[in-house]
């Protein structure tokens, strides 16, 4: 039975202070496992509010990513921060790949790979992030650009390792925009994102991958949404700010 995982980004916002306090709200909210009806919680937060997050949901059914990493084990890469060092934190996933990153740091296909297999290689769970530009869309290359950045991010990982993967179909167009795809148009991508995998991995193991949507997924559409067959979750920016926003998309999970 595939997981449905609702993940915040929290992006360049919250400091430590305020990440604890979010958290801390969140985590009296998310009583405990049976309360989540099997919905399973991460958010993703700055590097300096790592260490804070983790600590303030320990002993709760909130997990911790960060939101981004180098590739390499260590050495001259000044301001960088390797998959062992998140791991010696506590922190369980890595948002790679994010279409902000992409657009404003060059980050390619062949980069989001190296950090996806860094990733695995040190025990953490990657949120591989793909999606289309509006022109992409309005061009018909939907598929062909989703179908690239997908193939490009998980090549070399193994069937045993595509356990620890999500993907995060998050269409660039409906991010931060409040314009959410319809749930119809994002079933239509989740379905051939699932359809590559299929091809990648054989039906097995893509039926178990966690496909989120991501792109103004509010308490409003996330029901709606995460009805449709292949929406396994979601990959929540703005909405994951505030404790009972986000608690509100979580509960739309159950
Ligand atoms: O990674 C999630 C993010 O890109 C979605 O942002 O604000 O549209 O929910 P938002």
């Amino acid at each position: 039975m595939r997981k449905t995982i609702i993940a915040g980004n929290w992006k360049m916002n919250k400091t430590h202070k305020e990440a604890a306090e979010t958290l801390k709200k969140l985590a009296e909210l998310v009583i405990d496992r049976e309360n989540l009806g099997g919905v399973e919680v991460i958010i993703g937060a700055p590097f300096t509010a790592l260490e804070s997050a983790v600590r303030a949901t320990e002993n709760t059914p909130i997990a911790i990513a960060a939101e981004n990493m180098n590739a390499n084990e260590s050495g001259a890469f000044t301001g960088e921060i390797s998959a062992t060092m998140l791991k010696e934190l506590g922190v369980e996933y890595v948002i790679l790949g994010h279409s902000e990153r992409r657009a404003m740091y060059g980050e390619t296909d062949a980069i989001v790979n190296a950090k996806v297999l860094a990733a695995l290689k040190a025990g953490l769970k990657p949120i591989l992030c793909i999606g289309e530009q509006l022109e992409d869309r309005e061009t018909g290359k939907t598929n062909e650009v989703n179908g690239t950045q997908l193939k490009g991010g998980l090549s070399g990982v193994s069937v045993e390792d595509m356990k620890n993967v999500i993907v995060a179909y998050e269409p660039v167009w409906a991010i931060g925009t409040g314009v959410t795809a319809t749930p119809e148009m994002a079933e239509e991508t989740h379905a051939f994102v699932r359809s590559v995998l299929v091809e990648l991995y054989g039906n097995d193991v893509a039926e178990e991958v966690t496909i989120q949507y991501g792109g103004s997924m509010k308490p409003e559409n996330a029901k709606e949404l995460l009805a449709q067959k292949n929406i396994d979750g979601g990959l929540v920016g703005g909405a994951a700010l505030d404790a009972e926003v986000f608690y509100g998309i979580i509960a739309a999970g159950k």
